[in-house]
């Protein structure tokens, strides 16, 4: 255990070798200092995890591991927070589409609040190139279900990109489900509906365009989240 370890950033992967180094460049020369890199890899054919851990050498600071659960998105990231030392802990894509500069940003708003929501529909928020409007649509419908099914009134619960003090994310991990696409939606929910009071926020971040490599995101995933919902809103 680092004591000195303060900030920590966790990166699903899948199949992303040609992004996940520049990545973790940029992580490392965002300004924060003490910040650890924990790329949590979906035992990818391409080797990103070995890509991850070449580069990292004898850094402690960077570590590729992989998922070694269920499969999917939720779980890897689950891992990733298990294992991060820091006490203000971020989520991020591995693909370069979510912005590194948001990264601090993201990070420093925790020492006032429980959990950050990257969104790119508030003020700052928004999207690098002109999107395809079918993605734009799909993503503002699934945010209206989430709010519809159980209330959660967050303008963009599925960016994919949040910070999340590891306390509050400790208390409630043993309630999480263990499958699943939207571990961001459900961490929401959860501390929404703790008896705790802890404070959610959103901050607007910028959303870019894949470089290489492609979307995992199909109609399987899209079915999991309306499960998803409903077996939520089951628990409560
Ligand atoms: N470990 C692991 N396991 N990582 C995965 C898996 C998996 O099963 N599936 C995808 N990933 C990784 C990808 O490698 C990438 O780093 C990140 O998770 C997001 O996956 P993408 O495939 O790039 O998703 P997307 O760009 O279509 O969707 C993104 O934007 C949506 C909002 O428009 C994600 O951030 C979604 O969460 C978000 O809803
Ligand atoms: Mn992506």
């Amino acid at each position: 255990m680092n004591e000195s370890v303060k900030y920590g950033v966790v990166i699903p992967t899948l199949n992303e070798v040609n992004n996940i180094v520049p990545l973790v460049k940029k992580i490392q020369g965002c300004g924060l200092e003490n910040l650890e890199i924990i790329v949590v890899d979906e035992n990818s054919p391409d080797g990103t995890c070995q890509a991850v851990n070449d580069f990292a050498g004898d850094n402690p600071l960077v570590k590729g591991v992989l998922n070694d659960g269920i499969r999917g998105l939720s779980p890897s990231i689950v891992k990733g927070f298990r294992l991060a030392q820091g006490e203000f802990l971020a989520c991020m894509d591995g693909d370069l589409q979510h912005d590194v500069n948001d990264l601090p940003k993201l990070l420093k708003r925790l020492e006032n609040t429980d959990f950050v929501i990257g969104s790119r529909y508030v003020e700052g928020g928004g999207f690098k190139e002109k999107w395809n409007p079918f993605r734009v649509l799909a993503s503002k419908t699934a945010a209206l279900m989430a709010k519809i099914i159980f209330g959660v009134k967050v303008k963009d619960p599925m960016s994919g990109f949040f910070a999340v003090r590891k306390e509050a994310f400790e208390y409630v991990a043993p309630k999480l489900s263990p499958k699943g696409f939207k571990i961001m939606l459900e961490l929401v929910f959860r501390l929404n509906h703790s008896d705790r009071a802890f404070i959610v926020k959103e901050e607007g971040i910028t959303f870019g365009l894949r470089q290489h490599g492609k979307s995992k995101l199909n109609s399987k995933v899209i079915i999991d989240y309306i499960f998803m919902l409903m077996a939520l809103r089951k628990t409560v």
